[in-house]
């Protein structure tokens, strides 16, 4: 779908900018320079607007993501459920650190909530939610990514 039909189902308020962001990026992977213009555009908001509300969030991308993604949640309540043994257990299997650039196919990073707090420890691969992993199924969720 085009962005232009996207945008036409979402009424042109601020308040549903994130909103806009999310479903521009559901279709592309990444909301790019030509995207954010036709967003401020739509929005009749000033270009540099649109930029820094979208690096804003950590789950509005404005580049194009060339290695796989894995965001682990490191909220208070993903926290209590032993999020940090997950993150561990990825970070051994891919032999990368999280917020470390330097591996060449794999991100990691933490982020702060994804909302589903009840169903922690929360995990996204490339887009997909891991409701309540535990460390022990890591590598079967990695494995399918590989
Ligand atoms: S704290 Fe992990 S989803 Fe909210």
């Amino acid at each position: 779908m085009s962005l232009q039909k996207i945008l036409v189902q979402i009424e042109p308020k601020p308040e549903n900018l994130l909103r806009a962001l999310k479903a521009a990026q559901k279709e592309n992977k990444y909301i790019g320079e030509k995207e954010c213009e036709k967003i401020a555009d739509y929005f009749s908001l000033p270009l540099a607007r649109i930029y820094s509300f979208a690096s804003f969030f950590n789950e509005i991308r404005t580049k194009k993501e060339t290695k796989k993604n894995i965001r682990i949640c490191s909220g208070g309540p993903c926290l209590s459920k032993d999020s940090a043994k997950v993150a561990r257990q990825i970070e051994m299997l891919l032999g990368l650190e999280a917020g470390n650039d330097a591996h060449p196919k794999y991100k990691l990073e933490y982020i702060s909530c994804l909302g589903l707090c009840d169903r922690g420890p929360v995990v996204e691969v490339e887009g997909q939610i891991f409701e309540r992993v535990k460390p022990e199924m890591v590598d079967d969720i990695i494995q399918s990514y590989l």
